[in-house]
Order: structure tokens, then C-alpha cells, then sequence
């Protein structure tokens, strides 16, 4: 098939969340299976100063019409592997900044503009290049309007561009709502202003347009995709999922192997398998010491690696801060994102500075090294459409600590529900919950013969990509 896919960050060329971690993977998948293969994605600076991207060639350029005007742009392409194409739609005044979306303070305020460009930059490259898709895959709001615009292209030219649309919602508490004035620089008609079109609560949502507009919707995890349809986890846009329940489907991330493999693994100093786990004793020493902790500290190092937002449940963490004081771990967190979640995380780490260590800094490697060295992972998330580090650590040895959410219920067995295929500890998304599950996991640190039993059987588990990306490949087939 020929598959083009459309999303606003992509491994390793720009990384902000998971996204980009699972755009790279299944396209990758898709690729290695066969398919014709292409991405669009932003020229941010970041992308275009990689390495793998600063020889990629100008293809074309743009003009792009917003609104009543036209702005420029250009194309640059390259093939980082067979069957794979990668087109950056690039305008310096949109994308030549330090970070994809914002500053740490706030959005960049022109964010409606720079992906009504990039979406329409997406169409008229495909017009350019005489483009004909199988499947137009779009992710999370920044790619919204694309069914639309795309449609609006086929009927004004009179072409075919993609014979059907798929739109994947990784987090639906982002989505891309503006004023409505900014629906001018669309083009499209007036009639989808409406309540039955893009409108909501008076303004203008992309993620709306994709959900309504898109001949199927996914989400990423089968529990994600029935919690969006309830007022509690649809913020919102319940009523409008609710609407699309037939056309609508969970498939779990996957998780890319190539990438995390304590066996391979070069971002980790010392590697190890199941039934060899000297080298996991090492690396825990090493992220001792880089923590700036005690080498030789023996208690559970509880580990942490997420963006600093409320969804990631940092305030449940916080308010069992006692735990941490009172008790003979080690806390590692490593995590960037809202200023005040970060000043009470350090406020805890002042409390007890040689057992809980905060780095504000988005660091890959060190990502990695917590992966591989803590003895449990900690993800108390209010809601976790899917999530990645609870599989990461399965495969690295870590007992995951996860609420009872989304894709975190859909890739953790609880231990206690049951004992035979259990892989670490479940608690619902509550300060007692998460004390429940720290005071769980003191217990099973003790245990050392069941701890190694159900780290062995989280290393045994399989997260490849290979079966996601066939029900992908199975859902194009059908919808076309
Ligand atoms: P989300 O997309 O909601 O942030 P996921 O669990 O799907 O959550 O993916 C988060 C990804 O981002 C993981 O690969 C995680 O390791 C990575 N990550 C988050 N914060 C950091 C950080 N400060 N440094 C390095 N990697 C990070
Ligand atoms: C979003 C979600 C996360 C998911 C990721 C990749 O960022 O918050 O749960 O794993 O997308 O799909």
C-alpha cells in the first residue's frame, strides 16, 4: 500500500512525548513490511540540523494560500531507509525555533497558523508530486484539518489525492483549539464553521475536525479508546467520540526494540538479559553515582522519567512524599515541564538530599540509564492514553508501579489480581492508591525470590511493534 502519515514530531529527528517515539516505530514497521512509506513532518530547526537531515535535498517550492493571502515555503526530502520518504514542509518564520510548540512559559501564539500551513503544505506537496495515497494517516490535532483540506483540494482540482483518511488521537487533553477568525486562513467553507464542522464552544478545534472528518479514528490503547467516550476522560469531546464509536479503535503502542534492549542497548554503560543481571547491578551503581546519591545505597531506587504535567500525576507523588522521607529508598526523577510541579519536586529533594534527586532536563541517555538501573518505575498518571515507559521497564527489569488507566491497565498485569502472569503493581490513580502501591512495592523488595520472578517474566514480554502495525495494515484494508 501506499501510506503517507502526518504528525508534528518524529524520532529521532524531534521528540517532545511518545508520539514521536510511536510515529518513528510504525512507520518504520510499515516500512520493513513492505509498504510505500511516507511522513511529512515540520522543518523545525532541531530536524533540519540533524544529522541524517542536513544533506537533504530541496525538492520544490510552496505557496501556500492563507486566507486572503499567500505565504512561501519549501520542501526538503530525504530517505533515511528503503521504502521510506521524509518531506519537511518548511518556513523559517513558523518553524525556526528552539522548540516545536512553545516556549516553557506558554504556546507560541501563531501555533493555529504554523500547522494550517503544514497541513496545506502537506496537500500541495502531494498535488506537486502527482501523489496518490492509499491511506492518509494523520496524528493528534496539529494534523486536524487535513481530512478536510484535503478533501477541499480533490474537489478543486479535481483530483485524487488519498483514497481514505485515518486520524490517531494520542492525548486528547491537547486539542488545538483557537479563535474562530483564524478558520479564514483555512480557505475552507463557511458551512463547516458550524456545530456540525469545526466549532466548539465557540471557537475553532482541529482535533474536532480530525475526529469528525477522518474516514476512521484510532487511539492507542483499547482502554483509552472506550474511557474518551465517558465525560470523565473525553474533555469534552465525549459527545463528539460518542458519535464515531463505530468507525473508532484502540490499537496498544508498541515499543521499538532496535532502540530498547538492555542487551543492546548503547545509550546504557553495561548490558544484561534475563538470568544475567550483573550487568543491570552495574548500571544501577552507575545511575547511583551519576544521580549524585550514595553508590552503595541498598534500599529500592524508585525511578521516573515524564514530562512535569498534572496528567503524569506528580501531585499524587508529591502528596506521598512522606514515604520517601520516612523510608529507606531512593526517588529519581527526571522530568521537565511545569514550573511549579518542578519547584515542589525540588522542595521534596531539599527534604531528603541523599535519597531523592530531581534533573529538570530532557535527557535521552539518562532516560535510559533510570530504565536500566532503578529497581521499580513509577507512573501514577491521572489518564495515560497509552504510555511507553511501563513497557520499557518490563523489558529493562524494572517492576512498573502504574495506575489503573488507559494503556498503563492495558500493558500491566496487577501481581496480586493475578499471581501467575502478573508483571508489576496496578492502584487507582488516588493518593491513597499510590501509597497503597508504594507500601506494595517495599513488600515485594523484600521478597527477592518473587521480585526476581516477576522481573524475569516483565523481560519475557513481548511489546514489538510487528503485531500493531498488522492491525494497522488490516484497518486500511478495510476502510479501503
Ligand atoms: P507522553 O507522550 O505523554 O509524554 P509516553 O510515555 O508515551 O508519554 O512517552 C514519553 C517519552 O518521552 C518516553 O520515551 C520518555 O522516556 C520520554 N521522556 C519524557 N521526559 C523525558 C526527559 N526529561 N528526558 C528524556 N526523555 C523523556
Ligand atoms: C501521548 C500520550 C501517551 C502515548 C503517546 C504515544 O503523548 O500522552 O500516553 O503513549 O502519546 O501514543
Amino acid at each position: 500500500m501506499k501510506i503517507v502519515h502526518v504528525a508534528s514530531e518524529l524520532f529521532p529527528f524531534i521528540k517532545t512525548g511518545g508520539l514521536a517515539d510511536a510515529v518513528a516505530a510504525l512507520t518504520a514497521t510499515l516500512a520493513t513490511r513492505g509498504h510505500e512509506v511516507t511522513v511529512f513532518l515540520p522543518g523545525y530547526r532541531a530536524v533540519l540540523d540533524h544529522p541524517l537531515v542536513v544533506n537533504a535535498t530541496r525538492t520544490h517550492g510552496l505557496r501556500i494560500e492563507m486566507g486572503d493571502m499567500f505565504m512561501s515555503g519549501e520542501v526538503r526530502s530525504f530517505s533515511p531507509a528503503p521504502n521510506l520518504t521524509i518531506h519537511l514542509i518548511c518556513r523559517e518564520e513558523f518553524f525556526d525555533r528552539r522548540n516545536p510548540y512553545g516556549t516553557p512559559e506558554r504556546d507560541y501564539e501563531d501555533n493555529h497558523h504554523r500547522f494550517i500551513f503544514f497541513c496545506k503544505g502537506v496537500v500541495e506537496t502531494m498535488r506537486f508530486l502527482e501523489m496518490s495515497a492509499d491511506v492518509i494517516h494523520g496524528h493528534d490535532w496539529q494534523c486536524g484539518l487535513l481530512p478536510l483540506l484535503l478533501r477541499h483540494a480533490e474537489q478543486r482540482y479535481g483530483i485524487t489525492l488519498a483514497m481514505k483518511t485515518v486520524f490517531t488521537i494520542h492525548n486528547i487533553a491537547f486539542q488545538g483549539v483557537f479563535p474562530m477568525r483564524s478558520f479564514a486562513r483555512t480557505n475552507l467553507p463557511d458551512e463547516l464553521k458550524g456545530i456540525d464542522g469545526v466549532e466548539f464552544y465557540g471557537q475553532m478545534s482541529m482535533m474536532k475536525a480530525g475526529i469528525l472528518f477522518s474516514d476512521r479514528v484510532t487511539t492507542v490503547s483499547p482502554r483509552y479508546a472506550r474511557e474518551i467516550q465517558t465525560a470523565e476522560f473525553g474533555c469534552g469531546l465525549d459527545g463528539v467520540i460518542l458519535s464515531r464509536a463505530a468507525d473508532l479503535v484502540g490499537f496498544i503502542n508498541g515499543i521499538d526494540t532496535t532502540v530498547w534492549n538492555p542487551a543492546t542497548d548503547p545509550l546504557i554503560p553495561y548490558h544484561y538479559g534475563v538470568g544475567k543481571l550483573a550487568g543491570k547491578a552495574k548500571c544501577r551503581t552507575e545511575l547511583l553515582t551519576r544521580a549524585g546519591l550514595d553508590p552503595k545505597f541498598k534500599g529500592p531506587i524508585f525511578g521516573m522519567v515524564c514530562r512535569l504535567t498534572e496528567q503524569k500525576g506528580i501531585d499524587l507523588l508529591l502528596d506521598n512524599g512522606a514515604f520517601f522521607r520516612k523510608n529507606e529508598v531512593a526517588l529519581i526523577v527526571l522530568g521537565k515541564g511545569d514550573k511549579q510541579l518542578e519547584a515542589s519536586l525540588r522542595e521534596l529533594a531539599a527534604l531528603v538530599p541523599t535519597h531523592v534527586v530531581l534533573s529538570s532536563r530532557v535527557d535521552e541517555s539518562m532516560s535510559h540509564l533510570i530504565e536500566a538501573g532503578s529497581d521499580f518505575f513509577v507512573m501514577p498518571s491521572r489518564f495515560e492514553p497509552c504510555g511507553l515507559n511501563q513497557m520499557y521497564s518490563q523489558v529493562y527489569g524494572t517492576i512498573p508501579l502504574v495506575t489503573q488507566v488507559g494503556g498503563l491497565a492495558d500493558t500491566v498485569v496487577d501481581i496480586d489480581a493475578n499471581p501467575e502472569a502478573g508483571t508489576g503493581i496496578m492502584f487507582s490513580p488516588s493518593v491513597a492508591g499510590l501509597a497503597g502501591g508504594l507500601a506494595r512495592a517495599l513488600k515485594l523488595y523484600a521478597d527477592k525470590q518473587l521480585y526476581t520472578e516477576i522481573q524475569a517474566r516483565g523481560m519475557r514480554s513481548d511489546f514489538g511493534w510487528a503485531k500493531t502495525a498488522q492491525a494497522y495494515e488490516e484497518l486500511y484494508r478495510d476502510a479501503l
